[in-house]
């Protein structure tokens, strides 16, 4: 079934100034754009050259890739050697689901009334925000801790800052590690816990909770004077802390009971 596709309209008017800029090998060749396309199974099939090219220019600047990501062909080979026609490369179909869930969801924007003066649509840069594979930061680095481990999730959280920071793609507030942390503890792995706890410290030296996080893993590991230390710090930073409180008096065995207000 062809949903309505009118919100493709929207790549339209952005792809007007051109963000892909060609590179050398590209502009060298005699690749156009096809008058025809021969393999359009969610665009209408007569989709002209001038919309294809808006949509797919759309698509690489959403996700943040080029043209090989979901066609056949190698990057920084000239675009006549491409494959467009070919279905061969799986994100070509992936792509073709997610054009057929925005129509879908773009069926329901259509039936409730904007609060704003006009109706906004939602398309790939909606979610991807100039990533291939849109998951909360959380969800990125514990997929990556799961499969390669500490340093790895580490190295992509300073990579996925440095690439990120600012453009709504992640939230690098202090939450996101905060929950990889606890995550990491919960599983049993302290020292992995301490290292992305100390990573948070170091980006947000001035919340109590980033520290409150590093002297329980310190805590967990028996390492007492370093968490008893880390708690003074936070008692410091925000004396109203019930918890820096309760847990001085574990640390220092004289028992939660004995504190009171
Ligand atoms: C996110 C994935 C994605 C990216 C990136 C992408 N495309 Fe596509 N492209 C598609 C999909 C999906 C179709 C088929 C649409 C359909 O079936 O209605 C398609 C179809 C085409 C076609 C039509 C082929 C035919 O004859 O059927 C051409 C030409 C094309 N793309 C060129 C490009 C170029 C050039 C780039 C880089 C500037 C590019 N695409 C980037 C997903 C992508
Ligand atoms: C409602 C949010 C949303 C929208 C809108 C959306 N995507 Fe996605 N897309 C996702 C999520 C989430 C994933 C990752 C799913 C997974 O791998 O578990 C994804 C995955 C993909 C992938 C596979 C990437 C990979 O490496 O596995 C492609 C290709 C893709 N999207 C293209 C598009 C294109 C093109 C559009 C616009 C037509 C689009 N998406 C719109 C949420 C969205």
């Amino acid at each position: 079934m062809r949903q309505s596709l009118l919100w493709i309209g929207s790549f339209a008017a952005i792809g007007s100034f051109a963000v892909l800029a060609p590179t050398p090998t590209e502009s060298q060749t005699r690749w156009h754009w096809p008058e025809k396309s021969e393999n359009l199974k969610v665009l209408p099939e007569d989709t002209s050259s001038r919309k294809l090219r808006a949509i797919m220019s759309g698509f690489t600047r959403a996700l943040g890739v080029r043209c090989e990501h979901c066609h056949v062909g190698e990057a920084g080979q000239s675009l006549s050697t491409f494959d467009f026609v070919s279905d061969e490369n799986p994100n070509k179909n992936r792509a073709r689901e997610m054009l057929r869930m925005l129509g879908s969801v773009n069926d329901h924007l259509d039936k409730i009334e904007p609060s704003g003066p006009e109706r906004t649509n939602m398309w790939c840069h909606t979610c991807h925000h100039g990533t291939p594979r849109p998951m909360r930061l959380e969800e990125a680095l514990l997929e990556t801790y799961a499969s390669k481990g500490t340093e790895d999730a580490v190295n992509q959280y300073r990579e996925l800052r440095e690439r990120y920071y600012g453009r709504g793609a992640y939230d690098f507030g202090q939450a996101s590690l905060n929950v990889v942390g606890y995550e990491m503890l919960g599983q049993g792995d302290v020292a992995g816990a301490r290292e992305i706890f100390t990573i948070n410290t170091e980006q947000f030296p001035e919340s109590p909770n980033t520290w409150d996080s590093l002297a329980e893993a310190h805590m967990i590991a028996g390492e007492t004077e370093r968490a008893i230390e880390l708690y003074e710090k936070v008692l410091q930073m925000d004396p109203e802390s019930q918890n820096a409180r309760d847990m001085l008096a574990k640390l220092r065995g004289t028992g939660t009971e004995a504190v009171t207000e």
